[in-house]
């Protein structure tokens, strides 16, 4: 079979996209998650193809594509209120939700269960080319049963060349891991597989949600799956994988002491495996789950060359869950836990109350809790390591042996270039001391403002950001440290934005004043490792 190229660029080519669907023929279109085989889902003899193209087995039913939520009552015979609220908060977006199917799905895309997934893309080309096919699409990934998912065009083209009627190129994907797959049949939604829409998410607009034990762990001997996909090895390329689990200085270490083969990493650690003779991908910075998600399907096809392959695991709560999941499967579960205790990084803006929420999370995980800020004030109290370090930096702020703090403040505050050096000074150093408080307590909670500036993430099995309304914040720095409004604002301004921690952190909490049932639901998220 010729497989036309097509390009998501040109209208006409999304045109023949759809007329190959119409016709009951496959063909690969990009989604925002992964590339989709897709076919018409009402079609049953054409969704029959796509089993044969991927060497899939006959029962992994399949997900629904639509590109308008009136085609969600043609599915489903009955859409419950619930199911209508995430749609709106999450869709077009990457969430397949489950429930009970109507007559009109066929046999071959259910496989037999009574239920099917519906997903609503965000990808205007998936969009445009439902809409002009003008039916429903049936589209598991578009790889190899087996391999991993595609996220580019010629991932496609490597395993389904030949195989298929079309490929529609549509660029890179922007999520880069399937949907979030989350059964809305029972009381409780259930997550079946993890996504870029996590447990967290949807527990925020529905006030409950659960994920499948199955998620976690192997399936084991004779065990019910509610999703079928979760029981094969999947997402594996030929070399074997190896998946190391835990901090990522832990990691790294871990992985160093190993011959040099193969590694996908985190930017952090890739010049000193290199340095060492390790072939490396790396994925991005270590906290960035985004960066990993979209990109660990090709650092799997690029890794592929015969070593044996060792990862750097992401952390696994938030949306870290997603490409941890997808690791732990291409690894066939084969995972070495390289941190001895839990290390959970606390975070945030002056004033969200981080030191409070920081104790309260050591009492309920019995951790004892670091507080950086205080850590620092006793070194530079005492006449050790730091001192001597500053002051030879700043001879300026020597008042007798001693760190003149409101000297050595004057000086950095005017002038970045000071500053820098300082921290260059002072992070290491803080973050030495958390190490040893972590390992001598066998655990910790870090309380620490500069976490990421510091690098003390990286010692970190999990990390959490606090935040709080802006007005609350700027009432409490006030209050606490007797200053003006115009004080307390500038502090804030000199401050990361809310974002940056989004970004960052694997879990954010809203500390609203005494409520402690926000940080009760995530704890036992915290210490997992
Ligand atoms: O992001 C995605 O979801 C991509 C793009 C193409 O949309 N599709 C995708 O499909 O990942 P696939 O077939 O590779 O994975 C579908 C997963 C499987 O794990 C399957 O077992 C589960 O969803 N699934 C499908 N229908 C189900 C159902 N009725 N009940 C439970 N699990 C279901
Ligand atoms: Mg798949």
């Amino acid at each position: 079979m010729k497989t036309l190229q097509l390009s998501g660029d040109r209208d006409n080519d999304i045109l023949s996209a759809a007329e190959v669907l119409k016709k009951g023929g496959l063909c690969a279109i990009p989604t925002e998650t992964v590339y989709g085989l897709a076919a018409d889902a009402y079609n049953g003899e054409a969704v029959k193809k796509i089993f044969e193209a991927k060497g899939r087995p006959q029962d992994n039913p399949l997900i629904v594509h639509i590109a308008d939520l009136s085609t969600l009552f043609e599915l489903w015979d009955f859409v419950p209120e619930q199911a209508l609220r995430l749609a709106q908060e999450f869709w077009p977006g990457p969430l397949t939700m489950v429930m009970k199917k109507t007559a009109a799905v066929p046999y071959e895309v259910s496989c037999g269960l009574d239920t099917v997934g519906v997903r609503f893309p965000e990808h205007p080309v998936a969009r445009r080319v439902i809409e002009l096919a003008g039916v429903p699409l049936a589209a598991p990934s578009a790889n190899l049963s087996g391999k991993p998912s595609p996220t580019l065009a010629s991932h496609v083209a490597e395993d389904m060349q030949g195989r298929i009627d079309a490929i529609l190129d549509g660029g890179a994907c922007s999520v880069g891991v399937e949907s979030t797959v989350v059964d809305m049949t029972g009381e409780v939604p259930r997550v079946l597989r993890p996504g870029a829409v996590t447990e967290e998410m949807i527990s925020e607009v529905l006030g409950d949600a659960c994920t499948d034990p199955a998620v976690e762990g192997g399936l084991k001997e004779g065990q019910q799956v509610r999703s079928p996909g979760m029981k094969y090895r999947h997402y594996a390329p030929e070399s074997p994988v190896s998946l190391f689990c835990g901090a990522p200085d832990d990691t790294a270490r871990e992985i160093l002491t190993l011959p040099a083969s193969a590694v996908i990493c985190f930017d952090e650690y890739k010049a000193e495996f290199e340095a060492l003779g390790f072939d490396c991908v790396s994925i991005g910075s270590s906290w960035d789950h985004a960066a990993h998600a979209r990109r660990i399907f090709d650092a799997l096809r690029v890794s592929d060359g015969g070593k044996k392959i060792y990862i750097q695991c992401p952390r696994r709560v938030g949306m870290g869950a997603a490409s941890v999941n997808r690791l732990m499967r291409a690894s066939g579960f084969d995972s070495t836990l390289c941190s001895p205790y839990p290390v959970i990084g606390v975070t945030g803006r002056s004033g969200s109350g981080k030191s409070y929420l920081s104790r309260k999370l050591g009492e309920m995980l019995g951790l004892a809790v670091f507080d950086s800020d205080m850590e620092y004030k006793k070194m530079l109290r005492e006449n050790g390591e730091l001192t001597k370090a500053i002051l030879k930096a700043f001879p300026e702020a020597d008042a007798e042996g001693r760190v003149d703090r409101r000297a050595l403040g004057n000086i950095v505050f005017r002038d970045g270039r000071k500053k820098a050096l300082l921290e260059s000074i002072t992070h290491p150093l803080v973050a030495k001391a958390a190490g040893e408080f972590a390992r001598a307590r066998g655990g910790a909670v870090l309380d620490v403002p500069l976490l990421f500036e510091s690098g003390i993430d990286r010692m970190c099995t999990a990390t959490l950001g606090v935040y709080a309304g802006e007005e609350l914040i700027f009432d409490r720095i006030c209050a606490r440290d007797c200053i003006s409004a115009e004080a307390a604002k500038l502090r804030l301004d000199a401050q990361p934005e809310l974002k940056f921690y989004f970004d960052r952190c694997d879990l954010m909490v809203k500390n609203d004043g005494d409520d402690l049932n926000a940080l009760r639901k995530i704890a036992e998220k915290l210490i997992k490792i």
